[in-house]
């Protein structure tokens, strides 16, 4: 949500020189008053803020911090995360989406928290989401179409995020298929969906994310995935801001979610998913409880099942909900 805070903040982070007070009272239209307590409660929440006399003010520097303002004053989008909940603390983010849902929030609603107590990963187990490190965020929408093609809403999220790693941070970020985040071989972010489906018809959809982000040494995870876990920073060996991610992940998602719903499949997204994909053109290994096989991965479908081909040359369609695909030589 825009409040007079966040058009505040990013009217001052879009301007290279100093802003007159004048100006943006003009600009926003808001009263003297109401500039002068955001900015004294933006200095108080650790911005610089030049503050000269005849000049107007000038943003220097922002911290490190994730709160509503600072994510929705740098939000370019047209509705994703444009209804905005930050929590310093919750259960599971991917909760509140379903209550926010329920409670009649708009579709693209966002919900942010710095730590959750009851993060969950896929399959039933847990995902640890100690605070300050990690970006947990959880989209929620409210789409006009059958229920059988959500599961692409994960692939489609899984290539935003990993645009998005790619363009904040210049890491290389692949993806293990179906919507694993990866980079240098290791697991930077997790995607869970979750629907709620009522006689045939979507409710509500939502895709939550978790990314590693600014965790400083393997020890920083839980024992069972410190070989397969790692971080934007422990990667990049730099500070990443989660708010500047954050706002690329829900950029390059609205496109992308809008690109998919032009045709209902991944046609328009296939290319540059395969491009993002780790095992194109490898050997993988397929865990179908009905039987492991192993072939060369050739890309997705439009609609993101992985195309194997085995020795024989047949070309099977493995459906993400059916089957694990491990690459040979381990995780990816
Ligand atoms: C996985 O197991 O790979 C998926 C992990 C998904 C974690 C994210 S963190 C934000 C959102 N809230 C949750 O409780 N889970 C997801």
């Amino acid at each position: 949500m825009k409040t007079d805070k966040s058009n505040i903040l990013a009217l001052l982070r879009n301007s290279a020189d100093f802003v007159s007070g004048q100006q943006i009272c003009e600009k926003l239209g808001v009263s003297r008053t109401a500039v002068w307590k955001v900015i004294n409660q933006l200095k108080e929440e650790g911005y610089q803020i030049e503050s000269v006399s005849r000049r107007g003010y000038r943003l220097s520097a922002s911290p490190d911090i994730l709160s509503s303002s600072e994510i929705a004053s740098r939000l370019t989008t047209k509705w994703a995360g444009q209804k905005l909940y930050y929590f310093d603390e919750t259960g599971s983010t991917n909760i509140d989406a379903k209550k926010c849902a329920e409670e009649g929030a708009p579709h693209g609603t966002t919900v942010i928290a710095n730590m959750q107590t009851a993060g969950r990963g896929r399959r039933g187990r847990m995902w640890q989401s100690p605070p300050g490190s990690a970006i947990y965020m959880t989209i929620m929408l409210k789409p006009d179409f059958a229920p059988d093609k959500a599961s692409m809403l994960t692939l489609v999220m899984a290539l935003s995020v990993a645009d998005a790693i790619a363009e904040t941070t210049g890491l290389q970020a692949g993806i293990k298929w179906p919507n694993d985040v990866v980079v240098n071989a290791k697991k930077v972010c997790g995607i869970l969906t979750e629907m709620n489906v009522e006689s045939d018809y979507i409710q509500h959809v939502v895709i939550g994310v978790g990314i590693n982000t600014n965790n400083g040494s393997p020890e920083e995870f839980p024992e069972e995935i410190r070989q397969t876990a790692t971080s934007l920073k422990i990667e990049s060996g730099a500070h990443i801001s989660r708010a500047a991610l954050i706002e690329r992940v829900l950029f390059h998602f609205e496109k992308n979610y809008d690109m998919f719903v032009s045709t209902l499949d991944l046609s328009g997204l296939m290319e540059a998913y395969d491009k993002r994909l780790l095992n194109l053109d490898a050997e993988v290994r397929v865990l179908d409880p009905k039987g492991e096989y192993s072939g060369i991965a050739r890309g997705i479908n439009s609609s993101g099942e992985l195309l194997v081909e085995k020795d024989n040359g047949d070309i099977v369609q493995v459906y993400a909900g059916e089957v694990s695909v491990r690459g040979v030589y381990g995780y990816v």
